[in-house]
């Protein structure tokens, strides 16, 4: 057995990330790995066992770039394909088509107007991360909700259009970590659309209120469900996600929702899993880099 060389992909603003994966660095050190980071887009990456996309929050303005990147990288995870279809919110109406309750999402491409919801809601760009160009509005709002939209048109992104989900603000979302398609821990994040939010010093994410939660099992099955759902999709196998987050919020009713699928570049909030977790995601790591 060798020491395979292990990357993190983060990005030019974030070289090593929010700090949340240092202990996934000191697991891949533990089991003999060669592991750092990389900055999304060095060609270095390509010699590497493993590349692992983590901090590369900045690709939204890029994203083509970025895919071509990820395409030149052979092992690569989660890989190019995953990439391409998680990159783009749309990718919710496909989950939707296969049975998995979503937010409700209206679409609205480059040149389409809609129909503004009659109650409190978000416009968000199709291609987005970080809550970067997400904003709610009033339910009644056109002119500045136009505005918006139209702003999200001229940078070439589409929309998507949601009710603001008013649980979000009393019990946040329930992110549920997957490693290697299995369980592996969860957590809750606070509501961020929320007067008083901030973007982080490198400009890429607001700032977020973490809270360790013990899910209901109900949220875990369906969670589960949705992981199957884009395996499915993508014609895999859910344990070749290296690493999968499911955000789930609540409807009025209390039913579980899905708000994304984060299989792209996802936190995954190492603070609430513990060295436990950098150990399931280091080990799963390592066979594929071995491999
Ligand atoms: N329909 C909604 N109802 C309530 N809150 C919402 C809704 N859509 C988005 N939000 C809030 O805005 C945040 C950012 O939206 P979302 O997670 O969809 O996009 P994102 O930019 O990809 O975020 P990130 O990459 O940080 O997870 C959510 O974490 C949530 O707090
Ligand atoms: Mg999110």
């Amino acid at each position: 057995m060798g020491s395979p060389t292990v990357l993190l992909a983060g990005c030019a603003a974030l070289p090593r990330g929010d700090g949340d994966e240092d202990v996934l660095l000191a697991a891949l050190a533990d089991l003999g790995c060669t592991a750092d980071w990389v900055v999304w887009g060095e060609p270095r990456a390509r010699e590497a066992d493993l590349v692992i996309l983590r901090a590369t929050w900045d690709y939204d303005s890029r994203r083509d770039e970025f895919l071509d990147w990820c395409e030149s990288v052979p092992r690569l995870r989660n890989d190019a394909a995953v990439a391409r279809w998680n990159t783009d919110k749309t990718y919710l109406l496909d989950m939707q088509a296969r049975g998995v309750a979503i937010v409700p999402t209206v679409l609205a491409e480059p040149g389409e107007q809609v129909e503004w919801p009659d109650t409190e809601f978000v416009i968000k760009p199709t291609v987005g991360a970080g809550s970067r160009g997400a904003q709610r509005f009033p339910a009644g709002t056109t002119r500045h909700a136009d505005e918006h939209l139209a702003a999200l048109h001229a940078r070439g992104t589409g929309a998507l259009i949601q009710p603001y989900q008013s649980t979000v603000d009393r019990h946040g979302e329930t992110a549920v970590v997957f490693i290697a398609g299995e369980l592996s821990h969860t957590y809750v994040k606070g509501p961020l659309l929320v007067p008083g939010s901030w973007l982080d010093s490198s400009g890429l994410f607001a700032t977020e209120t973490l809270m360790p939660v013990e899910a209901s099992p109900e949220v875990l099955r369906f969670a589960d469900k949705a992981l199957d759902v884009a395996a499915d999709v993508l014609s895999m196998d859910r344990a070749e996600f290296l690493y999968a987050r499911v955000d789930v919020v609540r409807s009025d009713a209390g039913e579980p929702l899905l708000l994304e699928l984060e299989l792209t570049e996802p936190s995954l909030g190492f603070a609430f899993g513990g060295r436990q977790a950098a150990d399931r995601l280091a080990k799963a790591a390592r066979e594929i880099a071995l491999s």
